[in-house]
């Protein structure tokens, strides 16, 4: 994000956007049942349509963690679902270096258990819950978010969870609570990125009260129906859909309530640069680049990417737009 390099840091290769071989061979045999006639393009559709969810799919490595269909509304998109190699390989995890590639390579140190939260601060009944406590808290939910990132690249991912707002119920925030606070874990041991001053460890993150009770603010242990990997935040991370990726802090260590809005880690680092609220917003550029459009990981890059035009709010205005009612959103960006 802050980084600056030949590329601007936002353009790498991804899997999926080489041609495996085998792809192209399969593409030559799709021209040649269109040239059979109206069954060969059915064929070829369902043949389509068969690969994007083959490679969706995780290879089953890691543990199970279905979710039931979520009845949140907004909570699904009809957009193609983006693979889980590059949803698991083109990641942000600063704690394991800033290239993207290199969370998936360094982030196996990290150990997703035992695993505490301590939840704190003004509220009425603080606790500090296990991660076995906080998987029975309520049942898992199957959320396809669009995750649009500051960079100006986005993806559609299948997260596993529940809403944040039936953690915060369980300890009952006093009526002096205004803000919340993310902490998220910052351990040299595990996290050779740490050695980096790049930011002001460990990342810290924070929405106002009536943000995080929002229904869509997810509270993720899993996504493609397992649990995470290392390199999106395991054990448990936020997702807050209708704001840019680095609000939503990963591997989380600690959820404080406070009357006073948090400085967050990137925030401290450029403040001209990253507001507090960072809501997707088309309209209020980056000062370095525009934010009317996004790249769909997965979808072509270089000169021939194209490039979808961003939605207020990421496409969640319907259901978030009345948190903003009355507030200039250039001035709080
Ligand atoms: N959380 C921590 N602890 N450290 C980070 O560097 N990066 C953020 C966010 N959460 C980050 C983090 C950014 S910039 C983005 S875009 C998303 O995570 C990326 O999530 P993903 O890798 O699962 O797509």
């Amino acid at each position: 994000m802050l980084i600056r390099t030949q590329n601007n840091g936002h353009q790498h290769l991804v899997a999926s956007e080489i041609t495996p071989p085998q792809d192209y061979l399969r593409r030559r045999e799709w021209l040649q049942q269109l040239a059979l006639g109206a069954g060969g393009v059915a064929l070829a559709g369902w043949a389509a349509r068969d690969a994007r969810a083959q490679m969706a799919r995780p290879p089953g490595k890691l543990a199970p963690l279905p979710g039931a269909k979520s009845a949140v509304s907004g909570a699904s998109t009809m957009e193609a679902v983006s693979s889980y190699e590059d949803a698991s390989t083109y990641n942000n995890y600063y704690e394991f270096g800033t290239d993207k590639s290199d969370p998936a390579a360094a982030a196996k140190s990290l150990k997703p258990r035992p695993w505490t939260v301590s939840v704190e601060g003004l509220v009425k009944a603080p606790k500090t819950f296990g991660l076995d406590d906080l998987l029975r808290l309520s049942p898992m939910e199957e959320r396809i978010y669009r995750l649009r990132c500051v960079e100006g690249w986005s993806m559609v991912i299948p997260w596993v969870g529940y809403s944040l707002a039936e953690l915060i119920k369980r300890v009952e925030p006093l009526g002096s609570a205004k803000y919340v606070e993310f902490v998220t874990l910052a351990d040299k041991a595990q996290m050779p990125g740490l050695r980096s001053g790049v930011l002001d460890w460990p990342y810290v993150e924070g929405l106002r009260l009536d943000e995080a009770m929002h229904p869509l603010t997810l509270l993720a242990f899993g996504m493609y129906g397992e649990v995470l990997p290392n390199q999106n935040g395991a054990p448990l991370r936020l997702v807050v859909p209708w704001k840019y990726g680095f609000k939503s802090g990963k591997s989380l260590v600690k959820i404080r309530f406070t009357d006073k809005e948090p400085r967050t880690a990137w925030n401290v680092a450029a403040a001209q640069e990253y507001g507090f609220y960072s809501n997707v917003n088309p309209d209020v550029a980056h000062p370095r680049w525009s934010q009317a459009t996004e790249r769909r990981i997965g979808e072509g890059q270089g000169l021939f990417a194209k490039r979808r035009k961003t939605l207020m709010f990421n496409g969640y205005e319907p259901q978030v737009g009345q948190l903003y009612a009355g507030m200039d959103l250039r001035k709080y960006f």
